[in-house]
């Protein structure tokens, strides 16, 4: 099994007190991860020794940027298993990559009537681009429903899934239940009608092997910064004669083949959908944060993990009053959303916090699949490859105390 304290010692960050004499217990991965000392270390060696413009300068501290920054490319790449580094395209994060393929495929294939199907468990990212879209167009967003336990109703998909629906797009692992989502199955089913699958990745890269061939899917969507990697950069993978034939997101420098006053021609894959200077050092960055990952393993990444999160949700069932959000231990990725009764998902964050706890409290960009279950919040704790059972300890313990303030 993965050894937590020598993966403790890469993050710097984890040496830094919350409060005086207060460690900092972090459990807010999901939202954004820490950054080991090999990902810092690499943004700062290109801004220390090699920092230029990329694809542009013909001199040598252009075409070191240029190599190390299309070297990041190919390694990330190879982390999704895609095809070829054309596949990927950088953007800035899950989100962009979502406006980027609504806009671009979307609007050029989407028509009045046509169905857009997505689930209740997804993130605003794979929602509100989907309906800005389908509000443009006239065409229809559709939902798979939850059940209960936080498992896609797969029993629906024959009344949803019709040749009406052009694409599927739906999340390998939702970032409020955790539920690990039956992608090959689903990915199936949208080309055994004709649709596109589009998979959102981000809660599924960090923490688990992800195989874009096998899976099959068209699209695919995720972020460096919940992976150990910089903010500012996430990718989008799609097949190449898809990407191909999609036109042009955003346009000027760097995108282009020609201009003339009178029009344009276009660049090849991946520079097509990657107008102006890009985000250089977070691509090194996010390239380092694959190799640190590839050196742990990613077996053994989601091992730990599925070891910590069955710790951790044998552990908070035992706070009174306490309801966990989502499946079971075993089928699901590492977040735990709960809500304790008599006490508001904002204030459990809020005392947490005083004891160096870092958790998120909200509706986790996820408002829909809140409203569906009744409640407008759930507080947080996500778990990465640096959480120990002892911290976990620290949270059950400060939960029970916050109990007792409130006298519940
Ligand atoms: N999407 C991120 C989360 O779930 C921000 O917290």
């Amino acid at each position: 099994m993965l050894d937590v304290n020598k993966v403790r010692a890469d993050f710097p960050i984890l040496d830094v007190e919350a409060y005086p004499d207060t460690p900092l217990v972090f459990l807010d991965s999901a939202a954004s991860s820490q950054k080991p000392t090999a990902v810092i270390e690499a943004m700062n060696r290109y801004y220390r020794t090699i920092n230029a413009n990329v694809h542009r300068g013909i001199y040598r501290f252009s075409e070191d940027a240029t190599n190390a920054y299309e070297a990041a490319r190919g390694k990330v790449a190879r982390f999704i298993n895609a095809r070829e580094s054309a596949e990927l395209i950088f953007v800035r994060n899950t989100t962009e990559a979502f406006n980027l393929a609504a806009y671009s495929w979307g609007r050029a294939n989407i028509n009045a009537g046509d169905e857009i199907l997505l689930t209740e468990m997804e993130h605003h990212a794979n929602i509100v681009p989907w309906q800005l879209l389908a509000e443009e167009k006239e065409a229809i967003v559709r939902y798979i429903p939850v059940t209960a336990d936080g498992f896609l109703d797969l029993s629906t998909l024959d009344e949803l899934l019709t040749e009406r629906t052009k694409i599927l797009s739906f999340t390998a692992v939702s970032n409020v239940f955790g539920t690990i989502n039956p992608i090959k199955k689903l990915v199936a089913a949208a080309h055994a009608v004709g649709a596109l699958a589009m998979v959102d990745g981000a809660q599924a890269v960090p923490h688990m092997p992800v195989d874009v061939q096998a899976w099959d899917c068209d699209l695919f969507a995720f972020s460096s910064h919940k992976m150990c990697g910089p903010t500012g950069i996430g990718g989008l993978y799609g097949k190449r004669a898809l990407l191909e034939a999609m036109p042009p997101f955003m346009g000027g420098g760097d995108m282009i083949r020609k201009v003339t006053f009178e029009g344009s021609t276009f660049a090849d894959l991946p520079h097509k959908f990657e107008a102006g200077t890009p985000a250089i050092a977070e691509g090194i960055g996010f390239g380092a944060a694959v190799d640190y990952l590839n050196e742990l393993g990613m077996e053994e990444i989601h091992a730990y993990e599925q070891f910590i999160t069955t710790y951790a949700l044998e552990e908070l069932s035992e706070v009174k009053g306490l309801k966990l959000w989502g499946p079971p231990a075993g089928k699901r990725g590492g977040v735990a959303a709960f809500t304790i009764e008599g006490l508001h998902p904002h204030d459990i964050a809020d005392l947490l916090d005083k004891d160096g706890i870092a958790v998120r409290a909200g509706h986790h960009c996820a408002m829909p699949l809140h409203k569906k279950f009744g409640i407008n919040a759930t507080t947080r704790a996500s778990f990465y490859i640096h959480t120990t059972t002892d911290e976990v300890d620290k949270l059950v313990d400060s939960l029970n105390r916050i109990r007792k303030l409130f006298r519940l």
